[in-house]
């Protein structure tokens, strides 16, 4: 018999915020295949995961995905389509040889996450295995629980973005909204600054750094963290109320 493909979130770094039933599937695969990229070539997934079930004796494949960006209305550059592919591959291998399979990634899958794309193209490449996906506890909903910032209330709008997008962009869907996410600001937080300055939102800001682990920083004024060095796992929440 096939195995079954399980994409578990893992939340965004404390293992106490994983789901029980993230635990559960951890324990009964024997394979897990974790994603890459960070943290000196370990997997803060592993790392997250392994914090909460006992990785001794699992078959862990470890898998560079690289950190490239994938646009909506643009094909994925070719190193990342073969990073797909590759692991496709190596899953494929497994959940045919009767094994089940976990792919624990950071936060929920549903949000920004290299598990969607490898569950597709297993999909694309015609497999018929059963795929299980598990939500997760957001780094957007740790951000604001530690903030102390709701999302939204009420009738409120909220927009979740990369703060990679463009001014422009940025300008138009604060206009839209009453709250905003940003993440992966670490390598845009002068610019994200100068503009919330300008739109007088700085002081609706809080960013959050490695939320949920020991080293967890809350910037309640933003203008502190810029010249920083500031982590990837960093999430802005802006609250215009
Ligand atoms: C590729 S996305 C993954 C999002 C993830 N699937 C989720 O649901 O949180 C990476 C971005 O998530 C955010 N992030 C992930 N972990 C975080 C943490 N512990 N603290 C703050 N932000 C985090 C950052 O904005 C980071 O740039």
């Amino acid at each position: 018999m096939q195995g079954t493909f399980y994409v578990v979130g893992v939340g965004p770094g404390d293992p106490q915020l994983m789901t029980l039933k993230a635990a559960d599937i951890l324990e009964k695969c024997g394979v897990w295949f974790v994603p890459s990229a960070f943290e000196n070539g370990g997997s803060m997934a592993l790392r997250i995961a392994s914090g909460a079930v006992e990785s001794e004796g699992k078959t862990i494949l470890s898998h560079r995905f690289p950190m490239k960006q994938v646009h909506r209305d643009k094909s994925p550059d070719p190193e990342v389509q073969a990073a797909w592919q590759q692991a496709a591959a190596t899953i494929t291998k497994c959940l045919e040889d009767g094994q089940d399979v976990v792919f624990p990634t950071l936060g929920d899958p549903g949000i920004y996450s290299t598990g969607f794309y490898v569950c597709e193209t297993l999909q694309n490449n015609g497999a018929k295995f059963h795929i299980e996906i598990v939500p997760g506890v957001s780094a957007i909903g740790a951000t604001s629980a530690v903030a102390e910032m709701p999302l939204c209330l009420g009738d409120e709008r909220l927009v979740v973005i990369p703060a990679t997008f463009e001014n422009d962009t940025i300008r138009e869907l604060l206009a839209l909204s009453d709250s905003i996410v940003f993440m992966k600001v670490h390598k845009v937080m002068a610019r994200l600054v100068g503009l919330l300055e300008e739109l007088g939102l700085v002081d609706n800001a809080v960013l959050v750094e490695r939320c949920s682990l020991p080293d967890q920083k809350i910037w309640t004024n933003i203008r502190d963290a810029v010249g920083e060095e500031i982590h990837y796992f960093s999430t802005m929440v802006v609250r215009k109320k």
